[in-house]
């Protein structure tokens, strides 16, 4: 991964309707290379509809979209090929390097990264949703991909799963670095995640604050103040009570 300081991800005065819905009005983003930007806002103010424009699904109404390196997405939903097993579903992520034993060695490596060694062979309706869940992701981080869109990709998790998956994925960018935009709905997987916070106001969505955290992962929030910081600036943009 090259360079920290360029730019992977931008906005340039991006606006984006749904006929009569404006939902961005000439919005301004850039997510640096390697950079974790985690995105949280009010329900319906265009958080998909950016990751959706980002990943170049849907084109802007006006304005203009960078993207520097290829791009996986991780959303909520369960996006596993049911019929295909564990290691299949992994090596559709592969598909791009064409040597058969780097594809063998970089699959196997995945499944140990998520630690799913023994489940190689199952199905997705034979594991636990915490399980799929990793799938999906060592899926997202096969090949040569440099950008992780994610949208809400815990938040159908129960919480003890919630907790394991963040700092499961903590681990793996560690390990393997990606410039990663996150949405989420919860403050304290912002907190543990991102380099930077970008609150968003309710549609048609602003930028409304900026946090960034320079504390370094894994990161242990006991006694932190990003959280208390983060639920008062919500609170007095009225985004929490
Ligand atoms: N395909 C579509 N056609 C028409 N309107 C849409 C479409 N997709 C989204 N919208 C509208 O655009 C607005 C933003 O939607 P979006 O899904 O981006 O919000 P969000 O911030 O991701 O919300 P949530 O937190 O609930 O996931 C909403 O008002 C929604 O009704
Ligand atoms: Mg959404």
């Amino acid at each position: 991964m090259s360079d920290k300081k360029t730019v992977s991800l931008a906005l340039s005065n991006v606006s984006h309707s749904y006929g009569t819905t404006s939902v961005l009005q000439t919005l301004n983003l850039q997510v640096k290379n390697g950079e974790v930007v985690v995105l949280v806002g009010p329900s319906g103010c265009g958080k998909t509809t950016i990751l959706n424009l980002l990943s170049g699904h849907l084109q802007p109404s006006t304005g203009r979209v960078q993207r520097t390196g290829n791009i996986r997405t991780v959303y909520q939903h369960d996006g596993l090929f049911p019929w295909l097993t564990v290691e299949e579903n992994i090596a559709m992520g592969l598909r791009s390097v064409s040597d058969t034993a780097q594809r063998e060695k970089e699959k196997q490596d995945l499944v140990e990264l998520i630690h799913l060694r023994g489940f190689e062979n199952h199905y997705p309706h034979q594991l636990s949703g915490g399980m799929r869940q990793r799938v999906e992701l060592a899926r997202a981080l096969a090949g040569q991909s440099d950008i992780l869109l994610m949208d809400e990709p815990f938040s159908a998790l129960d919480y003890q799963t919630r907790l394991r998956m963040r700092l499961e994925l903590v681990r793996i960018l560690e390990q393997r670095p990606r410039t990663v935009v996150f949405v989420t709905h919860d403050i304290e997987e912002a907190a543990q995640l991102a380099d930077r916070v970008l609150v968003l106001s309710s549609r048609p969505a602003t930028v409304c604050r900026e946090l960034e955290i320079l504390t370094p992962r894994p990161r242990d929030l006991t006694g932190s103040t990003v959280i208390e910081t983060m639920k008062t600036i919500l609170m007095e943009l009225g985004l929490q009570h």
